[in-house]
């Protein structure tokens, strides 16, 4: 509900637990006024007034030294005008000033939830959103500044994105422009940030708000696999029940920065957005820049109900996914089997072997086309290689589906080898700064995504794939960013390269998606390397990490969950060792694992024993009756793999909260362990379960209170497994 008072000056968006305010304070300035735990009422008292020594007052404000920018809460912080805390608007003026000044004129409230043009963003149908807009304005720049909220009431969810336009008659150059502002007045805050690298990616690290700055970022050109574009905020003592946490999320796959400021003052600044490297946008007169979209939640009690709501919020009302809440076939990828080394008769072979087990999707991944056998070599010519299989994609596809399975293929349309004849035509179709010799990354240069031409060109190689009976797509991107300069773009707009390049990736995206509705597109960046809410709005799926390993993909898939839902995380059970550490785990707990997430195999089904094949096969049995719950269940984290508990242990709840699944992985096993008791949460108290259909029947609330004692054979070897279906007389 969005509420305005022209009296009072008061803004104040509320949701279902929570409430957001701001006012138009003294001189028009728009001030911050609170957000968190639901709260009826004017919170202007909150704002404290005091005179700063070397805190500038404005100029409207004459001798009243009790208003300065510096001091008060701001809505969207500028910059070069008195407020020396994080900026979120930076423009550089035709005279070479680098100011912003914003000042309040007016507002809009409408319902339904309002679009960004070229960008992802949450929708929503009329009656379930409502959208405000703010206006301000920089008179002196001529540049008007749009402040959009989306208010999601069911889910919790605020969206924020900001329109910047140049009313003046001069270019302007935007330096920075934040999609998302954001003032606590309190400094005893915990930031919770999600960072690593290929292969360990979103592992949560959780710190004090320190005086001064602390932020993460990438410059990577993608959201990266080192940070994470979601953060969160909480009071030091939150906990998965307890507390009071914000989540911020930004709907963005290249680089952003996302930092937080603890000030002279004692108060907490968080500015999220476009990370200001390397960006300088050109705004000729007229012209309207967008900031991608940001979303905030706050959860008064605890991360558990923080992530439910985001999951619940994603999984609707942001991915657009063809298949709805039906579930998606089980999938088998030749990845990990065959690498590039397969022919076509291989494949069928695999094929044959998963269709035995259940399996219904049979995903070609790399090594297709070109002369694609090694890293070195391929990437951009996407037709096939018919040595590998003869009579094309259509011949191979027929036989794939002459065994009742669909048909998936891997792509990476974003990048071209030197060794293609795609670069050998069009070598100035990459990215590279003319007098630099290029760097290469895995081998291989990133086609300059900001240019149409490269695009349609893309497109339409893709289209001749898809011409075939094609039903699932993984879109892969497999480096970084480097020597960013677009050849079709004059000096002084090099600087929206890393920008355009994403927008050409999302223009692409949805070209496609609107074209093949139908179509399952899974994300993929060296595994997790862009696995961000911006994907998500085109690839409703995201392959999670190239990580396979059970044990650390625990770790992995934990942090994954405080911000993405189960049905987005891409999640296979591959071979052990593992080819990523070398472990080896039991099959049983490879499948429990991946089952928390789309669930699919990566391996040589081939090779499996009997017994492998068997229980191989009870999974997929099982994933297909329980698909429903796990991926639309309420998630719980009932452990965390990184405290010294030893085992990790999860839950899925079913709506109702007549059904649930309770997952639990071991580590490293010891000799006369502990008797452990396991407390289940988000149950019924006063519903009757049966585990597993066992004779014992157990009340919610004995489960969630008294536990259930794990069996003590749980921890006879290393890395073992349980699962519990719970469900309700
Ligand atoms: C990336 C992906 C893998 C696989 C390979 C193919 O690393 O993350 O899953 O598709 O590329 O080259």
């Amino acid at each position: 509900m969005i509420l305005q008072n022209e009296t009072t000056g008061l803004f104040t968006l509320h949701t279902r637990n929570t409430t957001y305010q701001m006012k138009v304070g003294d001189y028009r300035v728009l001030l911050h006024l609170y957000y968190g735990p639901r709260l009826e009422g004017d919170l202007s008292y909150l704002v404290r007034y005091a005179d700063r020594s070397h805190s500038p007052n404005p100029n409207e404000a004459g001798d009243n030294r009790m208003f300065s920018l510096d001091v008060m809460p701001q809505e969207y912080s500028t910059c070069g005008v008195g407020d020396y805390r994080l900026p979120s608007l930076e423009l550089e003026l035709p005279n070479g000033s680098h100011t912003a000044n914003l000042r309040y004129t007016g507002c809009e409230i409408c319902s339904g939830k309002y679009e960004l043009e070229g960008l992802p963003a949450f929708y929503a149908s009329e009656d379930k959103a409502e959208t405000l807009v703010i206006f301000l304005e920089d008179a002196a720049a001529h540049v008007g500044v749009e402040l959009y909220y989306g208010v999601l009431e069911e889910y919790d969810l605020i969206t924020r994105a900001v329109r910047v336009v140049n009313r003046g008659t001069e270019p302007v150059y935007l330096q920075q422009a934040a999609s998302l502002c954001l003032e606590l007045q309190r400094p005893d805050l915990d930031f919770i940030t999600f960072d690593g690298h290929h292969a360990r990616e979103r592992i949560p690290s959780r710190s004090p708000v320190r005086p001064g700055v602390q932020s993460v970022n990438s410059n990577r050109g993608i959201s990266s696999h080192q940070h994470n574009p979601f953060v969160v905020l909480c009071e030091q003592d939150a906990n998965e029940d307890h507390g009071v946490c914000y989540g911020a999320m930004l709907l963005y796959s290249g680089n952003f920065e996302a930092s937080v400021e603890r000030n002279q003052l004692e108060d907490s600044r968080l500015v999220m957005g476009i990370h200001p490297y390397h960006f300088r946008w050109k705004l000729e007169p007229g012209a309207v820049f967008t900031t991608p979209e940001a979303a905030l939640i706050c959860s008064p009690c605890g991360f558990g109900q923080m992530s439910q709501q985001l999951h619940r919020a994603i999984r609707t009302n942001l991915r657009r996914d063809p298949y709805g809440r039906t579930r998606k076939p089980v999938l088998v990828n030749n990845w990990e089997a065959t690498y590039f080394d397969f022919t076509a008769d291989q494949l069928v072979e695999i094929a044959r072997e998963a269709a035995g087990l259940g399996i219904e999707l049979f995903v070609m991944d790399d090594g297709w086309f070109g002369n694609r056998n090694d890293d070195f070599r391929g990437l951009g010519d996407w037709y096939v290689n018919e040595k590998k299989l003869p009579g094309g994609l259509g011949a191979l596809i027929d036989r794939i589906k002459g065994l009742g399975m669909k048909f998936g293929i891997w792509v990476e349309p974003e990048m071209v080898n030197e060794d293609s004849d795609l670069y050998r035509t069009h070598p100035d179709w990459i990215l590279n700064v003319p007098g630099r010799v290029f760097s290469r990354g895995r081998g291989q240069l990133v086609l300059d995504f900001s240019r149409q031409d490269v695009r349609d060109h893309i497109y339409h190689a893709l289209t001749e794939i898809l011409a075939h009976d094609v039903s699932y797509v993984k879109w892969d991107m497999n480096r970084c960013l480097t020597e960013v300069w677009s050849a079709l773009l004059p000096s002084d707009r090099q600087g929206e390269v890393y920008h355009r390049y994403v927008l050409g990736v999302y223009d692409l995206l949805e070209r496609i998606h609107q074209d093949y509705p139908q179509l399952l597109i899974e994300g993929c960046c060296g595994g997790g390397g862009r696995f961000d809410a911006g994907m998500l709005y085109y690839t409703p799926q995201i392959w999670c990490s190239d990580n396979t390993d059970a044990v650390d993909r625990l770790g992995i898939q934990y942090g994954t969950s405080f911000c993405y839902p189960i049905c987005a995380i891409g999640a296979h059970v591959s071979a052990v060792p593992n080819e990523q550490n070398g472990r080896m785990t039991p099959m049983e707990t490879r499948g429990v694992v991946a089952m928390s997430g789309t669930f699919g195999y990566e391996l040589d089904l081939r090779r499996l024993s009997q017994a492998e094949k068997e229980i191989v096969s009870r999974q997929v049995a099982e994933f297909k009756a329980h698909a429903d719950l796990i991926q639309w269940g309420d998630y719980y984290r009932l452990t965390s793999p990184f405290d010294n508990t030893p085992y990790t242990a999860w839950e899925q709840v079913s709506e109702d909260r007549r059904e649930a699944l309770v997952s639990i992985v071991t580590g490293s096993t010891r000799a006369t362990p502990p008797f452990f008791i396991l407390r289940l949460k988000g149950l019924d108290p006063n519903l009757t379960y049966r585990i597993d259909g066992g004779e014992t029947l157990y009340t919610g609330a004995m489960l969630m209170t008294g536990g259930y004692p794990l069996p003590v054979s749980l921890m006879m070897g290393d890395y073992q497994s349980l699962q519990l279906y719970l469900k309700a007389e």
